[in-house]
């Protein structure tokens, strides 16, 4: 029996977010949040730095842009899909750590169901200049971690970068330190698309001699590719690390 046309278009509307714009066109507005007063200001702050033209990601920074991504958006922050980010929340504490609060999950997503207003333009927020790339750092060198990575020398960690992960890999990283409890470096799992590749600490960590990094990774996964971040003291008159590696296993 041939589908009527009811059925065909509705098929058609269940399959995305094109279904979800076109429905939406239909939904009446029962929200006071707007694009222009409450919700661009979240996307200026925490999506536009990717989500812009030469961004890496397709440009999310006017109401027209993320209108048909509408439902596609409330999806991905709720998953907090989005921003991607790769380490765990409160395992280690990361400088430009990008993950939304539960108050602008809340906003972006009673926005959504509320119909996703314009509002008035006269709210608008001017669009600051575009922020360039995050998460650089300068001159540091990267050891390569591995399940026990001992510092023969005092260090200063920045941070970690990611070479490869599985898409389900999972590490976590602490730092043992002779008499000290053990400090929470970075917990990362997934490899989420389009996230950073380098965590840097909000607070680099000064080793002591005889530091080690552990490393945890479930037994069933391969060791993923992963590198600690250290800066050189530049006061050492001999440099931190004597010989031809500061990492001795
Ligand atoms: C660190 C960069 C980055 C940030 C920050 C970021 N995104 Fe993304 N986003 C991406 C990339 C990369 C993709 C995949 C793009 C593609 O496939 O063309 C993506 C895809 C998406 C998608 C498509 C569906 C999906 O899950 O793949 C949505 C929706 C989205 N982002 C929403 C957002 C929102 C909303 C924010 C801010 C709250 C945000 N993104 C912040 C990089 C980013």
């Amino acid at each position: 029996m041939p589908l009527s046309r009811a059925s065909l278009l509705s098929r058609f509307l269940t399959t995305g977010h094109l279904a979800a714009s076109l429905a939406f066109a239909h939904d009446p507005i029962t929200t006071p949040l707007t694009w222009n007063r409450e919700i661009s200001r979240v996307f200026q702050h925490r999506c536009m730095n990717c989500h812009c033209p030469g961004g890496g990601a397709f440009s999310l920074t006017s109401f027209s842009d993320v209108r048909p991504w509408a439902v596609a958006v409330r999806e991905a922050v709720g998953a907090r899909s989005m921003p991607p980010w790769n380490a765990v929340k409160g395992f280690g504490e990361f400088r430009d750590e990008n993950s939304l609060t539960q108050e602008e999950i809340g906003l972006i997503t009673g926005w959504v169901n509320g119909g996703a207003p314009e509002g008035d333009p006269k709210d608008a927020a001017a669009l600051p200049a575009s922020r360039g790339p995050r998460n650089s750092e300068p001159a540091a060198r990267a050891l390569p971690v591995q399940r026990v990575t001992s510092l023969s020398a005092p260090a200063t960690l920045i941070g970690v970068r990611i070479r490869s992960l599985p898409p389900d890999g999972e590490t976590r990283l602490v730092l043992q330190q002779p008499g000290a409890d053990l400090i929470p470096l970075i917990w990362i799992r997934g490899a989420a698309r389009g996230a950073p590749t380098n965590y840097y600490f909000r607070t680099p960590v000064r080793t002591v001699r005889g530091a080690r990094i552990l490393s945890w990774t479930p037994a069933s996964q391969s060791l993923p590719r992963l590198e600690i971040l250290i800066r050189l003291a530049p006061s050492s008159s001999h440099g931190p690390f004597r010989g031809h590696s500061p990492v001795a296993e």
